[in-house]
């Protein structure tokens, strides 16, 4: 038994001699077809301008690897040689290989970053202070809906005939709606990948920043407003562009409201980071420069007191804003707003405007109500080029009202 047992050992131990040449040869055949690949490929890098002689030779005598590799590589040359650009050019129509055209303005607004991964790319900011392109500033229109937008058809004549390098859109609505746009429309394939809204909650303050967010991966676009589905536009679009693009300041209503309707909402708890005299008040529906849209997607400090803090009875979005940018960039906001609401009949809602209501009269009042505004240190009667609450039947009696009158 003994002895079967040691022969068996010898016999497995002979095997095993075998076995590992045999592995050995098959390494170094396998190291050769390695070494071949990749100074081929280098080769093709760095010489393809060259006639294919030469790193045919170069070949020989840089790598001594096995002659049916070197046949291999020779017939893979050629056939990149033969290609010469065409796959990759073809790749690129499908993987993006990091075209300008895309980074400085995607096309195609869908995305799967989350709003972590989106706010950090919208915060960065180019060191070099002139662009590679020629950039025309744009008005960013963001509308934040919850369900469809049924003043589409006056905003689609506001931007008719309009320089499409002067603005951009965008739309978020809650998931659950299906907002379907005819291909002609200005809206169209312009909603961004948007999540539930809850009104009075923190969720609002995450959609206007997923808003600011998404708008700011267009390098052009220059300022920023936000707008609802009643609101209308009482400006033509030139005069909009001109108002906004020209204006030193920002329009996010900033106030200081001493009742329980204001400072009634603060919390103790935001000390030490917020105290009572900072915290402010506003309308959430704010125009803003680009500086300080990327001053918001970045915060994430004063951003999380709100969400921890500011609950029911408190609302982080006429609140958060205002707050925020009073303590640490006041100097760049003109902490008045541009989208006029009537608060004149009193009570916690602002009046709406029904059909009944839209006359040239209505217009001309809320273009100029008597007030007078600061417009880059000067004075002006222009305060107001959005107005708001207008109920869904109000679209055709302003479908009829002169265009002499809107001027679009
Ligand atoms: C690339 O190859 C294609 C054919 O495969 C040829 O038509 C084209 O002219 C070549 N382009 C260049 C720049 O050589
Ligand atoms: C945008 O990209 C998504 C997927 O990334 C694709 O499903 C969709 O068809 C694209 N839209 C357009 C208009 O190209
Ligand atoms: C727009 O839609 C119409 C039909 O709804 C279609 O015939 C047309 O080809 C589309 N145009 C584009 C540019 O997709
Ligand atoms: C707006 O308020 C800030 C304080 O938050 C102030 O510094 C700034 O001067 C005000 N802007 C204008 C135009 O008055
Ligand atoms: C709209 O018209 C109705 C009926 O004339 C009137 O009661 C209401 O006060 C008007 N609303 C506004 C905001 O003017
Ligand atoms: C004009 O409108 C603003 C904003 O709604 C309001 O604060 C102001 O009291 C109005 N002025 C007049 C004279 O109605």
């Amino acid at each position: 038994m003994r002895s079967r047992g040691e022969k068996d050992e010898h016999l497995f131990r002979d095997s095993s001699i075998g076995l590992m040449r045999l592995l050995f040869v098959l390494i170094l055949f396998v190291i050769g077809i390695i070494i071949g690949l990749i100074s081929s490929s280098h080769i093709d890098r760095y010489f393809t301008s060259q006639p294919p002689n030469f790193y045919m030779n170069s070949y020989i005598s840089a790598a001594p690897a096995p002659s049916h590799s070197y046949s291999y590589k020779k017939d893979s040359s050629y056939d990149h040689n033969d290609q010469n650009c065409s796959t990759e050019s073809a790749m690129c129509k499908n993987q993006d290989c990091l075209s300008m055209e895309s980074f400085r303005m995607p096309k195609n607004l869908t995305h799967k970053m989350t709003d972590k991964e989106l706010f950090w790319r919208a915060s960065l900011v180019p060191d070099k202070p002139e662009y590679p392109f020629r950039r025309v500033p744009k008005v960013a229109f963001m509308f934040l809906t919850r369900g469809p937008l049924p003043f589409r058809l006056l905003w689609e004549r506001f931007f008719r005939g309009q320089d499409v390098n002067k603005y951009s859109i965008y739309v978020h609505s809650n998931p659950g709606v299906e907002l379907v746009f005819p291909n002609s429309s200005v809206f169209y394939g312009r909603r961004i990948p948007s999540q539930d809204v809850r009104w009075g909650t923190v969720t609002l303050v995450d959609a206007e920043r997923r808003l600011l967010g998404n708008a700011l991966l267009d390098f052009s676009n220059e300022r920023f407003v936000l707008l609802s589905e009643s609101c209308i536009p009482v400006y033509n679009f030139p005069t909009v562009y001109k108002y906004l693009i020209g204006s030193t300041h920002s329009f996010l209503q900033s106030y200081d409201d001493p009742s329980r309707y204001g400072r009634g909402r603060y919390s103790r708890r935001m000390k030490p980071d917020i105290k009572l005299p900072d915290w402010r008040k506003g309308s959430q529906w704010f125009e803003i420069q680009r500086t300080l849209a990327i001053k918001i997607v970045s915060d994430t400090r004063y951003y999380n007191i709100f969400r921890w803090y500011c609950l029911p009875s408190c609302y982080p979005d006429e609140h958060y804003l205002p707050t925020f940018v009073n303590m640490f960039h006041g100097t760049l906001n003109a902490n008045r707003t541009i989208t006029y609401v009537d608060w004149s009949l009193g009570g916690p809602h602002p009046a709406s405007f029904q059909a009944e209501n839209i006359t040239e009269n209505l217009i001309h009042h809320i273009r100029n109500n008597g007030t007078t505004c600061s417009y880059n240190g000067e004075t002006t009667s222009v305060c107001f080029l959005f107005a708001r609450k207008f109920k869904p039947n109000a679209l055709a009696p302003l479908l009829r009202l002169p265009s002499t009158l809107l001027g679009f």
